[in-house]
């Protein structure tokens, strides 16, 4: 996490805000703010992954990068990270999937792992959502963070469930514009016409309302979906590691799937909306915590633009 942490009431400096009204409509105290590019977020994290695994940089053969705020619209945020750490023998690649990323980086990496020709894959996440915040929109500016983390993912003796979707009929609910990148002097410039609306800026525009209905809706059904594929109820999940959005989905999500809040990870209050990194880094703080044990039923779960949703379901 980057070292700067603001608070809910620093906001009321810029907008018309207070403590009581975000905690109470998202469960966020604070966020961290990064000074840094994103891709050194993301090179930070992966060389952490590197030594908390004791893994040698020349050993990872894939590096799949999430982000949505990468530094450049070329080269990848991943091969940025590779010449960062080293990982010489690694090919290299970001998805977009926003906040689901994780999720969708993950079911790649399990099928990729069982081709058996890769066989360490490193999953960075990284964003700095301040880039692309407008921080005078008082609905939106309290919810983002920003923060990274890796984790380097090898075949294991139990197999990983995964069920993703996405809608693409629902991405006008939450979008970033692209900055503009000059005209091309040869065909008159176009309009965005029946697209998105062209915001003055490019940060993120978002009805609230919409995302949260639809939030409510996926997460149930992407715990439920891959439990069934795995033949097990939600009730028997250990955990849930959730996209880290808001406080009061998690609640209505939990409540739909019958499962009690104790078993819904939650660290939102300290790091707000990190998009991608939110599930690896609430799933490295309870790993550090020794709170994920071996044998355990960890169901990871996301959801955000596109729409795109989802959920992996692995035996920890
Ligand atoms: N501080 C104080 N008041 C605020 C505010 C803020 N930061 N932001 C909005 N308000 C006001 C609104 O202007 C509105 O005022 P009005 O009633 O006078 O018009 C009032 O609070 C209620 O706003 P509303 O939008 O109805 O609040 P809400 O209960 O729907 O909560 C969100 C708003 C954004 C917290 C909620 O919709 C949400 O979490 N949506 C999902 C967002 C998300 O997770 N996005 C990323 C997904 S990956």
């Amino acid at each position: 996490m980057p070292e700067t942490v603001v608070a809910n009431d620093d906001f009321k400096r810029i907008v018309d805000t207070s403590d009581e009204w975000i905690s109470t409509r998202t469960g966020i105290s604070t966020r961290h703010f990064s000074s840094e590019p994103t891709w050194r977020m993301g090179a930070k994290a992966a060389k952490a992954a590197l030594e908390q695994g004791k893994i040698d940089p020349e050993e990872i053969d894939l590096i799949i990068g999430t982000t949505i705020t990468n530094d450049y619209a070329t080269p990848s945020m991943a091969c940025l990270v590779q010449g960062a750490v080293g990982a010489k023998n690694a090919r290299a690649f970001d998805i977009g999937a926003a906040c689901s990323g994780f999720v969708y980086a993950m079911d790649l990496a399990s099928r990729l792992l069982a081709d058996g020709e890769i066989r360490k894959v490193m999953v960075v996440s990284a964003e700095r959502l301040s880039k692309i915040t407008d921080f005078s929109r008082r609905e939106s500016c309290v919810l983002f963070g920003d923060g990274a983390a890796a984790c380097i993912v090898e075949k294991g003796d139990s197999p990983a469930y995964s069920y993703l979707k996405s809608d693409g009929t629902q991405g006008g609910m939450l979008y970033a514009h692209n900055p503009d990148r000059g005209a091309n002097p040869f065909v008159p410039e176009f309009s965005l016409e029946g697209e998105f609306p062209e915001p003055e800026s490019h940060a993120v525009q978002m009805d609230g309302k919409e995302v949260y209905k639809f939030s409510t809706r996926a997460m149930p059904e992407a715990v439920s979906e891959v439990c069934r594929k795995a033949g097990i109820s939600p009730e028997e999940l250990d955990w849930i590691i959730p996209h880290q959005a808001n406080i009061r989905i998690m609640a209505t999500a939990a409540k739909a799937l019958g499962i009690s809040m104790e078993r819904i990870a939650a660290n939102i209050s300290r790091v707000g909306n990190t998009s991608s990194a939110s599930i690896p880094i609430c799933m490295d703080e309870m790993n550090r915590a020794g709170r994920l044990l071996p044998g355990q039923w960890v169901c990871l779960v996301g959801f955000g633009a596109g729409a795109t949703y989802g959920a992996v379901l692995l035996r920890w």
